[in-house]
């Protein structure tokens, strides 16, 4: 086989990263420079500092990008970035850093999903696996079921009507007090707390229905929180952390599983930000265990967002000659 080298570009929230991979799964270098500290203490991303950022970054990203792979930029075979979804002075920056690399190299452009990426990190952290498969995608901006049936054929199963999970995780880490971003806080919170100490909500816990819904479980820890301050009650954190972390999980593993058995496959990868997350990575290896489903998840540095995971998806989309051309724009909402 010949060897290709993508080099990769994603831009799309806080973290400005390039990577280049060979053949489509092999790792030469993934530069992350992440811009936590930046947005840390607004409590959020700040979507206009993020853009400043990425421009003053990008660039150097990539330097040192190639300087760790030990590749030229002539040697490169085609461009993959991240044109959505995400924020769009954002995103605006990696598409722009991609298209003037790709034209002025003369090689092909390949937009990039970015939801796509996230399911396509479990290629590179799994080299034997193959499709198909159900992806669970939960990240910051989204909560999916993907049935993956094959490289470049994806299906929808279902997904959140309101509040991503990652976001539901942040939004509860702020109103505890705790610094952003808040999912890393809870899981490491929550290790020493009782998951039963409070029953919070599990919302459209019915059989055969694939949508979550967060909103009212935020909601449900706010007013839980609220009312304890009220009473002059004293709020044990990791209680609270450990109960709302429950109450996630419970709802994401019992979809998964469902939504694995209902399409008729045999494997189960998490993906996205919140994959990081050790009591449902834990979980979802045991509950997998016990029904004989093969259980897939990235190692953490996949989870989050990174370049690596863009060049991957780059790559099975060039098997397709799948490229874009100079006019790719950023599109914030793009579906799956
Ligand atoms: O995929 P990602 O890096 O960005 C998006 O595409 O959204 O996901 C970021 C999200 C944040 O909401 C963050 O709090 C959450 O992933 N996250 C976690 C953990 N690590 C990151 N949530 C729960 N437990 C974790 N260990
Ligand atoms: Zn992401």
């Amino acid at each position: 086989e010949e060897r290709c080298l993508t080099l990769a570009i994603e831009t799309s929230c806080d973290e400005t990263s390039a990577a280049v991979l060979v053949n489509g799964r092999e790792i030469l270098a993934n530069i992350i420079s992440s811009q936590v500290p930046v947005h840390q203490k607004f409590g959020g991303v700040v979507p206009e500092i993020a853009s400043r950022k990425h421009i003053e970054n990008v660039i150097p990203v990539v330097d040192a990008c190639l300087k760790e792979a030990n590749v030229k930029l002539e040697d490169i075979n085609h461009i993959g970035v991240t044109y959505g979804p995400g924020l769009v002075g954002a995103l605006l920056v990696g598409v722009a850093a991609a298209k003037s690399l790709s034209y002025i190299l003369d090689v092909p452009l390949i937009g990039v999903n970015h939801l796509e990426g996230h399911i396509f990190a479990n290629f590179l952290a799994h080299p034997e696996l193959k499709p198909p498969f159900v992806a669970l995608v939960v990240s910051g901006g989204h909560t999916s079921l993907v049935h993956v049936k094959d490289y470049n054929d994806f299906e929808l199963i279902g997904q959140t009507r309101d509040d991503a999970a990652g976001e539901a995780f942040d939004k509860v880490a702020r109103v505890m007090g705790l610094p952003y971003p808040g999912g890393p806080q809870i899981d490491r919170l929550a290790k020493a707390g009782n998951p039963e100490a409070i029953d919070f909500p599990q919302a459209l816990h019915e059989k055969g229905n694939f949508e979550f819904s967060f909103s009212g479980l935020k909601s449900a820890v706010l007013n839980y929180l609220n009312s304890a301050k009220q009473k002059g009650e004293e709020i044990n954190q990791a209680d609270v952390a450990a109960s709302f972390q429950r109450a996630v999980i419970e709802v994401l593993v019992h979809k998964a599983l469902q939504a694995v058995k209902s399409v008729g496959v045999n494997t189960l990868v998490l993906a996205g930000g919140v994959a990081a997350n050790s009591a449902l990575r834990e979980r979802l290896n045991n509950e997998c265990e016990k029904t004989n489903i093969e259980f897939c998840y990235p190692t953490p540095i996949l989870c989050t967002d990174n370049a690596a995971m863009i060049g991957c998806r780059a790559y099975y989309q060039s098997r397709l000659k799948e490229y874009s051309d100079l006019y790719l724009n950023a599109v914030p909402s793009l579906k799956l």
